[in-house]
This record gives C-alpha cells, structure tokens and sequence, in this order.
C-alpha cells in the first residue's frame, strides 16, 4: 500500500462508522450512494497538492492555530478591492500592512450578471468568474498567500445553486434526474402549505419562497431570489456532488470554507425549514470528511440566528460541527448600543457569550457585506418597555439619520410594512456619523465620530475570538451611493456597503491629518497591543464590570498575570466609570497611568486599562516563609461553569445494516467530471520554494510545552513552506408566481 493511501485510510478508519451510520441514517441505507461518496473522497485525496498535505499536517498538530490573538480577518470582494484575483494578490503586501492574516474571498465563482446575489447565485461550483480570473489563479492566490502567513477563506453557497447551473438547465428542460436535485411542484398546492410555516427572506426584493419555471412548467423552490434553486439534500446525489465541489475548493488551497446560509439546506412540510436536525447531521459529516481529505481546513458556519440556535452548530465536544460561528446577536446589539446609548443590552449579551466554552470561536465584527437584521434580545428588553416593532423603527430612524440629531448615514433594507421590519445598510464609517461630519465640515463631529469608530473597533478587538474587518473600514470609507445608478444593484441596498475600494483613499493611510489616517494608524496600533498581549489569548476570563453607568459598557480580562479593564462610553456625555478597583492601570492605548477606582471616560472613546500582576516569587524549600509585603492578585471572580450545549441524541441504528458493496457506482449517479484540481495544485506547487520538511516546530512535545510559540511557528512556517432587468425579473417572478397560484 503507497504511503498516501495507508494515511488515507488509516484516517477514514477513524471516522468511518460514524460517518457511515450518519449517511445511512440520513439517506435510508444507501449503500450504492455510500460507496460512492467514499470513493469520491479517495480521488479528492489523491488530488490534494503534497505541499497542501504539509500545511495539514502542521496544523493537526497545532489544533488552535487559529485561535491566537494575532488572528484577524479581512472580508473582500476581489472586483471592489482589486478588479481580479491577479489584483489581489498584487496587493498582499496591503493586506499584510493592514496587520490582516485571513482573508475571507467574497464569492468568486461563476454566476449570471444581474442575477447573482453579489456571487450568491452560483452557475459552476468548479469555474472561477471570468472576470476574475481562473481556478489556477485562485490556487497561485491562496499559494501566495501561504506563502506571507495568510489563510484562505472562501464561500461554499451550499443552499442553492443559480438558475443557470447545469442541474438546473437540464431541469428546465424537464430532466428528471436533474429535477430530483431541485424542489419541484407540478401546482401551488405544497408550495402554499409550506408558506404557512417558512418565513420570508427578501420579503420586499424577492417575497415568497417558490418561483414559477416556465420553462419546466412547475414550480420550484427558491427561498431566496427567485434565480436561485434551492437544492435537495435528501437527495444523497446533491450531497455527493456538493461535497465534492466543497474538496475541490480546498484543493485549491482554500483554508477557510464558509458554508453559506447553512440552517437552510433540510426542508420538511410543516416546520420552518430552518435548522432542521438533518442540518446537524449534514455538517456533521462535513466537519468529518474534511478531518479525511484536508484536515487543515475550517468550518465557518453562516447562521444569523438567535444565540440558541447559533450554539449548537458547534456540535459537541467529542462530535464537533463547526470551528468558527459568527457573533451576529453582538454585532446587532452594537449597533443597538451606538443608537441608544444604553449597554445594558449589550451587557446581557456578552454575558451569555461568556458563559459559552472558551474554546468554541466567534467571529466578531462590526460590518459585513449583508445587512443589519435586528435580532435581538427582546425578551429581555421587554423589562425596558420596549416593543418590537416601535423598537426596530426607532433604530432603522436613528440610524438612517431621520432621527433629529443623529449623524448616522444608512438606509434600509428590506422594508416590510407587513411586519413593521426593515433591515438596514451602511459603512461602519457613516453609520459613525463621519459621513455626515465631512459633508458638513464640521470639525468638530468630526473629531468624536471618528474617535466613536475607533472605539467601535477596540470593542470589536476586546471581545474573544475572531476579529473580522471588512475591507474599507479600515480606512473609513463611507457609503457608495451609485448603486442607485445600476440596474443590475439598485433594488438591494446592501450594494451600498459594497463599494469599491478606494485606494486614493488608501494612500493617505499614513497622513494623520485624514479620515484614512487617522483611522488606520490608531487601528493598526490597536492591533499591535492586541497580539502583544496574552490577556486577549481566547483562554482569558472574561467578565462583565460594572461601571455604575448605563452609557460606559465594562468588560475584564484576565490571564497569564495580566488584568485588562476595558471601558466604552456610548453616550453622548463625557462620564465617570465606577470601576471601584483601587489599582494602578496603564491605558494601553494612550500610555496614561491612571487609578482605577473611578474613571473619567470622555464621550464615544474607551480605555485599555492594563494591570499586570507580577508572578509570585518561587518559595525556597527548607526556608522558613518570609511574609510578602505584594497583594495578591485580584484574580476575577469565578465565573459559572461554561454551559455545554445539549448533547446531541445519538443517531438511532439504520432499520437494515446492509454492507455496502464497496466497487459499484450507483445506479442512478453519472460519476461527476474530474476538476483540473491535480493539475492546477501541481503548477501552482510547482512555483514554489517549498521546503519539503515538516515544520520543526509542529513536534507534540513542544506543543505541550511552549502552546503559543509553537503555534506562531507552525502559522509562520506553514506560510514559509507552503436593478432594471433585475426589477423587471423579480417582478414577473411574483407576477407569475400570483397568475399561476389563482
Ligand atoms: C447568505 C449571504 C447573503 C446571500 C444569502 C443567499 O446569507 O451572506 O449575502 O444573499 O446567503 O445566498
């Protein structure tokens, strides 16, 4: 047996009878179908580059390498930022500047201009968009960035697949194998009973979740815009095929594999077709057939849910499902915070996520390419006499800038007058207000939405986990507005944020007389303090402080000897912080020394403060014990034992345990086209100074010794190695949709 195959299978076979008892659960003993899906595994082995198979073996054996606090992502769309993907990679060094070491690639793949979803609607799981670029670019792109100690992130679009995709070309012309892969309906009947269950998405832009198919003559299902097809998993031909377009992503050196819209993809009459436990299953076997194929690889799961049900895509702790989450109830109640003034909810927030195990990850962030969706908490914001639907009005007004006084610049999105809901959009910088500042030249606002930004973004970098920027703001670029100029954009005002990048604006990063000046360096320096300190390491405690303010939120850090007390003051006042800890601080931004018993915190700014506690000095053995004139440490108090989720109920046994007949094909299932995967991974290989050698870092010993120097070493040493017509379509979709239902 080759040395590749014995590893191969020395890793199935530790997976395979849980792997294979989730398939046959799920997919009623098909073995055929099984089979399949393990032989596909093999090829998207064998296919994997050597110098990839390195990378994995070095961070299997530092598991947390991503968790470190020199961690932080960039979100980019490659047209806004660089034009191709050749662009992008022109402009590593930029990326690197910016302090950035994963880059998270906005959808790049093959989709139909003026029905794509921003890249969301996808025509070919394995073709680059031409006007991006080619699958060898996207490998030299990740190579490259390997290269400068960059991890790749890319979104695998899982849900759905464009109109345009073959599946649903052949569908169209009434393929039924194809059809199969789809949800179709010959009439209205099923469609309007799973109406009365499944909320809308784009209840405005795209309302209702089935279109008409002329072509086909049916209708089928599309929770999202009416070109993109929702797929059917309990079709294991879909899953098959989808989890092999998923390895060919990571054969091209992706690192990072964002399933899209993931509590989406199982649908059953009579639920909400949200978070299904099939769900659960699916991304299950996902976590585990990439522990086989590519086991550097990640899981970040897209689920812009309420924490409950965030939680549990984290699986458990001996059957994990995703390594990373976003914080998206953070997120919306920053903003929550940024127009009320009031942390308390914020507050409540973060204390449920720091009951949460310190080792699940989060991903923070202030913006990303989607729109704000008010999902908070309002069960506990109830207590406040606050209502819903008055509650999301007053924001979508605060921060649209229709609220007397409020500086902020957004617009909704979304609108439902139905439900009284709207979304809303904007750039962190002019939903801060500096938008308006410098329409107005007013200096002075100016000045405190700029210092409001920053303080945005120390929250951001205070929290555990993650930090994601996205690309723009740290420069501080403002809303582009001339999306309401193209038809294929104007009718999603999420194209307001998704603009392209200014890089006029980027040449003057260094000038701290400007916008991007003044935001970048004090970024970047926030930065340097984060990954040079162990307190924001993902092991520290961390705890709510109270601060007697309702405007000024307090968060403690602790560990390794370092104290971190962090204030944020919200309000529109300059205000004291009862901290009520009578220690000296060092504020770690500004160098000041101050006390911490009360603290003056000026509007819309912050304060690290530091207090490192000395480590206790070794007690000589025979020597009688000196008594010690040094404090003990105010070590925070003991937090509550971490909630682990619910385990999850053991899978029940498959009715038929049939063996599967390992050599056959199923019936059914044409094998699916070979990607040029080998050949691209071995070009872009072949380009290369790879030393061959693993990694001396990444030994298990070390590991145990020296965690956070190894786990830099094996980061840094893997990097050496290694509109109109779109109005027009929604609106003859609905109409349609309307005709055909009466
Ligand atoms: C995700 C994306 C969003 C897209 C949707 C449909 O939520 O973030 O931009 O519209 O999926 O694919």
């Amino acid at each position: 047996m080759k040395e590749s195959d014995s590893i191969f299978e020395s890793r199935l076979s530790r997976v395979y009878d849980e792997l294979k008892w989730l398939y046959m659960e799920l997919y009623s003993n098909d073995t055929h179908s099984f089979d399949y899906f393990i032989g596909m595994l093999k090829r998207q082995f064998d296919a994997r580059s050597d110098e990839l198979k390195e990378w994995d073996d070095a961070r299997t054996i530092v598991e947390e390498w991503y968790r470190g606090n020199d961690i932080v992502g960039m979100m980019l769309y490659t047209d806004c930022f660089a034009g191709t993907l050749k662009g992008v990679q022109s402009h590593i060094d930029y990326i690197k500047e910016c302090g950035v070491n994963y880059v998270h690639l906005m959808p790049l793949l093959k989709t139909t201009p003026g029905k794509s979803d921003g890249g969301y609607a996808v025509a070919d799981f394995g073709t680059v968009d031409e006007r991006l670029g080619t699958m060898e670019d996207l490998s030299d792109l990740s190579a490259a960035c390997h290269r400068n100690g960059i991890a790749t992130c890319l979104d695998f679009v899982m849900n759905h697949t464009s109109e345009d995709h073959e599946w649903a070309v052949k569908a169209k012309q009434g393929d039924p194998e194809a059809q199969a892969r789809y949800f179709f309906y010959d009439n209205w009947d099923i469609p309007n009973q799973f109406e009365k269950d499944v909320p809308q998405v784009f209840p405005t832009t795209a309302p209702g979740n089935f279109s008409w198919c002329p072509e086909a003559g049916k209708v089928v299902m599309t929770t999202f815009y009416p070109y993109q097809w929702d797929l059917n998993y309990a079709n294991p031909m879909v899953f098959n095929d989808m989890t092999e377009a998923m390895l060919n992503l990571c054969n091209h050196g992706i690192d990072i594999i964002r399933l899209d819209a993931v509590p989406y993809i199982w649908k059953q009459l009579g639920t909400n077709c949200r978070n299904l436990p099939q769900v659960h299953t699916i991304v299950r076997m996902m976590r585990l057939v990439t522990e086989v194929v590519c086991p550097g690889t990640l899981l970040l799961g897209e689920v812009v849910m309420e924490p409950d049900k965030v939680v549990p895509y984290f699986g458990t702790p001996d059957k994990p499902e995703c390594h990373m989450l976003y914080n998206v109830t953070t997120m919306a109640s920053t903003w929550h915070t940024v127009a009320t003034k009031d942390v308390r909810l914020l507050e409540h927030q973060l204390d449920t996520i720091f009951s949460i195990p310190k080792d699940f990850t989060f991903l923070n962030y202030l913006r990303c390419h989607d729109d704000i969706g008010w999902g908070l908490d309002y069960d506990y914001l109830k207590q406040f006499g606050v209502e819903q639907v008055a509650h999301k009005k007053f924001l979508n007004d605060f921060l649209t800038g229709k609220w007397l006084g409020s500086p902020s610049r957004g617009e909704l999105y979304n609108d439902d007058p139905r439900l009284g809901d709207a979304r809303l959009c904007g750039t962190t910088a002019s939903l801060c207000g500096i938008e308006a500042a410098e329409y107005e030249q007013d200096d002075l606002k100016l000045d405190w939405t700029i210092r409001r930004d920053i303080m945005l973004h120390a929250f951001l970098l205070t929290q555990s986990g993650i930090p994601v920027l996205y690309s723009g703001d740290e420069i501080g670029q403002l809303n582009d507005y001339s999306y309401h100029e193209d038809p294929y954009k104007w009718d999603d005002s999420r194209y307001l944020h998704r603009g392209a990048f200014s890089w006029d604006d980027a040449a003057k990063r260094h000038d701290p007389t400007t916008r991007p000046g003044r935001i970048f360096t004090s970024l970047q320096k926030l930065l340097t303090i984060r990954r040079t300190h162990d307190v924001f390491e993902f092991q520290a405690d961390t705890w709510i402080v109270p601060t007697g303010s309702d405007h000024i939120l307090g968060i403690g850090r602790y560990f390794k000897g370092e104290k971190l007390i962090a204030l944020f003051n919200f309000g529109d006042d300059d205000g004291v912080a009862w901290v009520n800890d009578d220690e000296e601080f060092t504020d770690l931004f500004t160098g000041e020394k101050i006390n911490g018993k009360e603290v003056p915190v000026r509007c819309h700014d912050f304060h690290w403060l530091l207090h490192t506690y000395e480590p206790a000095a070794p007690v000589k053995k025979e020597e009688p014990e000196l008594p010690t004139e040094k404090k003990e440490p105010q070590v925070p108090a003991k937090k509550k034992e971490p909630q682990v989720p619910a385990k999850k109920k053991e899978p029940e046994l498959p009715a038929e345990k049939k063996e599967p007949a390992k050599d056959e094909q199923p019936a059914k299932e044409k094998a699916p086209k070979r990607k040029s995967s080998k050949s691209t991974a071995a070009k872009s290989a072949a380009g290369r100074d790879s030393a061959k050698k693993a990694p001396d870092s990444t030994t298990k010993t070390k590991k145990n010794a020296t965690s956070s120097k190894s786990k830099s070493t094996a980061r840094n040493s893997s990097a050496r190695n290694s509109g109109a017509k779109k109005r027009a379509n929604s609106k003859s979709t609905v109409a349609s949709k309307k005709g055909s239902s009466k």
